[in-house]
């Protein structure tokens, strides 16, 4: 039988009937003791956080939640519903968005911030070479900075900073990644001439990095997160009604262009 047990091999759950371990501590201890913040911690790293760990994941949990039906994920979320789709294909079409240029960017920040890390010398003129190779290389677009709505800045990323000097000043985290990501705002803006600012993406991606969580976990949080958003987007729409609503009303056109 080893061939069936061995198909799948999980270090997160035990279970038998009548027993359900979460990486080694029974289920029953975990309800009612544990918030929902230090559950998605053991869930993916198998231990504890401190309360100012867990307090910085939620406030990053909190922060991206929600940016009202001009945002891509929470529209598409809207739009599913109005085309039948029930809450769990009104959650999974928002979650599908998000990705490299929407939700998404704070996988490859957490890569850049990594690389940036690594770097002996974090001067602004070495940094600055650093956006420049990247931008000519890689992508013109450095992930995690821009709005296309909050411009010069978007309110959610200066609080998020805030957050991680108090959490950095208590020894929580090192704030080594949030000084980086200040920096690069700074020479980006520089290098563009004008307010390219932290993004939502990026000031989540910086606690998503701080509190050591992989590239590809800071995406997935994020998914989590906007979750909220587009299942209270869903259910609320569910309740207007409307049926088969597209991205604008149909007297609205696109720009028609003969080839
Ligand atoms: C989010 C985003 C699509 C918004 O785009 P936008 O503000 O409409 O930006 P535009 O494409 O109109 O660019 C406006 C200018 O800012 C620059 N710019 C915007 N975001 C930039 C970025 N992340 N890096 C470098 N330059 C950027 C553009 O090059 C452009 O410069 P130009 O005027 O010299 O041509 C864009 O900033 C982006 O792709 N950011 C990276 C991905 C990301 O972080 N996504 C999460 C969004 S919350």
């Amino acid at each position: 039988m080893s061939d069936v047990t061995d198909w799948w091999t999980t270090s997160i759950i035990d279970m038998e009937p009548g027993r359900i371990d979460i990486r080694g501590r029974a289920i029953q201890d975990l309800i009612g003791n544990l918030s929902f913040a230090e559950m998605i911690w053991l869930m993916l790293r198998g231990s504890n956080p401190t309360k100012g760990e867990a307090n910085l994941l939620e406030a990053a949990l909190v922060a991206s939640v929600d940016h009202g039906p001009q945002a891509p994920s929470i529209a598409a979320a809207r739009m599913a519903v109005t085309c039948g789709l029930g809450l769990n294909g009104a959650m999974g079409t928002a979650v599908h968005m998000l990705d490299d240029v929407h939700g998404g960017a704070g996988q490859q920040f957490v890569s850049l911030l990594h690389n940036l890390v690594a770097e002996p010398d974090q001067s602004a003129s070495k940094i600055a070479n650093y956006l420049n190779r990247y931008r000519q290389d890689i992508n013109p677009y450095i992930p995690g900075f821009g709005h296309r709505f909050h411009k010069p800045v978007d309110p959610r990323a200066p609080r998020l900073m805030a957050l991680v000097r108090e959490a950095r000043d208590r020894g929580d985290v090192s704030g080594e990644f949030m000084h980086i990501a200040v920096q690069i705002e700074t020479v980006l803006a520089d290098i563009k001439g004008k307010p390219v600012p932290m993004n939502i993406d990026g000031a989540t991606a910086v606690i998503y990095v701080e509190l050591g969580f992989s590239p590809e976990l800071a995406r997935g949080l994020f998914c989590l997160s906007r979750s909220v958003g587009a299942m209270a987007h869903g259910y609320e729409q569910m309740q207007q009604g409307g049926r088969n609503k597209g991205p604008t009303p149909p007297r609205y056109r696109w720009r028609y262009k003969k080839n």
